[in-house]
């Protein structure tokens, strides 16, 4: 799917990120199920995660992002006009926890929603908001991606439980001023023909949580690693030269790409295929392993609070999850 040009560009105005305190080190993981960090470094690339502590929900996460993202922004709670959660991890089935942010924030003047479209949902967030304000309808809105993964995680299977960790990014979307960057290009899609591939199976009207249910895991997240795997590399590369092209970009104008934070192979093969250098591909995955929703979210706050790149400069930003889902923005900073 792909958008017109429209009068009112939208820039970024701020990025905030927050991830919990605990460190769950490969090393620990090695104790609780059969696995190495030999294994899960070679095969992914991660060496630890964080862990939300039992009374920290992804609500509090997201805040915390959201007010790191508003003080860069320059902007106060009450500025806001839209507040889009991307999680699927929610507080609570409903309300949705874009309401919970807003009550924290003291967003008062904002319409609060949540977005599922599982690791694909920050940029899926991004061109629902920037479609919104180039229309007229808000003047900004605050994006969030926020999950907790380690509520939805069998810490029994050691084919899953090595790759989440849990973390929440913020981006301040706001109407350009002449002369400030914009977001030039957006790129979504989606495959539910893949539905299988990765999935909660349970905790919804398919198959509601019983105690049986429960403690067949069927509340945690289970995945076809290799499909997936084949699936993201294919689909995140199209995506990204979708939204390069169509900002009358080449991969040599992309000062950095900042793609989903799920496996290093998966980042190396992107790389490879759209002939960006590594060094200008940033990778944060060793020290948060996959946190869905905010991989991408908190990837693009570091990269612009440790200057990976800077005003003026041409970034991707590239994402694949569960559906299949995938998406890509260009970025002119
Ligand atoms: O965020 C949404 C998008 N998600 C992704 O993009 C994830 C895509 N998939 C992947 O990143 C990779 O497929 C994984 C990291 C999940 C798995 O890597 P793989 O190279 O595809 O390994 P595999 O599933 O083919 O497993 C290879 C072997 C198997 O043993 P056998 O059958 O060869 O004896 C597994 O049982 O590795 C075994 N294995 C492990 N061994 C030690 C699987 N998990 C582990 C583990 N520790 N944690």
């Amino acid at each position: 799917m792909s958008e017109a040009t429209s009068a009112i560009e939208v820039c970024i105005a701020g990025t905030g990120s927050y991830v919990p305190e605990k460190i769950l080190t490969n090393a620990e993981l090695a104790v609780l199920v059969d696995t190495s960090d030999e294994w899960i470094v070679s095969r992914t690339g991660i060496k630890e995660r964080r862990i939300a502590a039992e009374g920290e929900f992804t609500s509090h996460m997201a805040t915390h992002a959201a007010r790191r993202a508003l003080e860069q922004a320059g902007m106060v709670a009450e500025d806001i006009e839209l507040i889009i959660v991307a999680t699927i991890t929610p507080d609570t089935p409903t309300p949705a926890t874009a309401c919970y942010v807003q009550q924290a924030l003291g967003a008062n003047n904002a319409v609060a929603f949540d977005i599922s479209a599982a690791c694909s949902g920050f940029l899926y967030a991004m061109k629902i908001s920037k479609r919104l304000i180039s229309d007229g309808a808000f003047k900004n809105a605050l994006i969030i991606g926020a999950e907790k993964l380690s509520a939805v995680t069998n810490w029994d299977d050691r084919t899953t439980c090595v790759l989440f960790g849990d973390g929440a990014g913020a981006a301040v979307l706001r109407r350009a001023e002449p002369g400030e960057g914009s977001i030039l290009a957006t790129e979504m899609g989606t495959d539910g023909n893949l539905t299988h591939l990765l999935n909660i199976p349970g905790g919804g009207t398919a198959c509601p949580i019983t105690a049986k249910n429960a403690n067949d895991h069927l509340q945690t997240l289970t995945m076809m690693g290799k499909e997936v795997f084949k699936h993201a590399v294919n689909r995140m590369k199209e995506a990204a030269e979708k939204v390069i092209s169509r900002a009358g970009l080449h991969p040599e104008d992309i000062a950095c790409v900042i793609p989903h934070q799920a496996n290093l192979r998966i980042i190396d093969a992107i790389a490879d295929r759209l002939a960006v250098p590594n060094e200008r591909v940033f990778v944060n995955l060793d020290k948060y392993g996959n946190t869905s929703a905010a991989a991408v979210a908190i990837a693009l706050d570091e990269a612009n609070r440790t200057g990976a790149f800077k005003r003026g400069d041409n970034i991707v930003l590239v994402v694949f999850g569960a559906g299949l889902t995938w998406a890509a923005a260009a970025i002119r900073w």
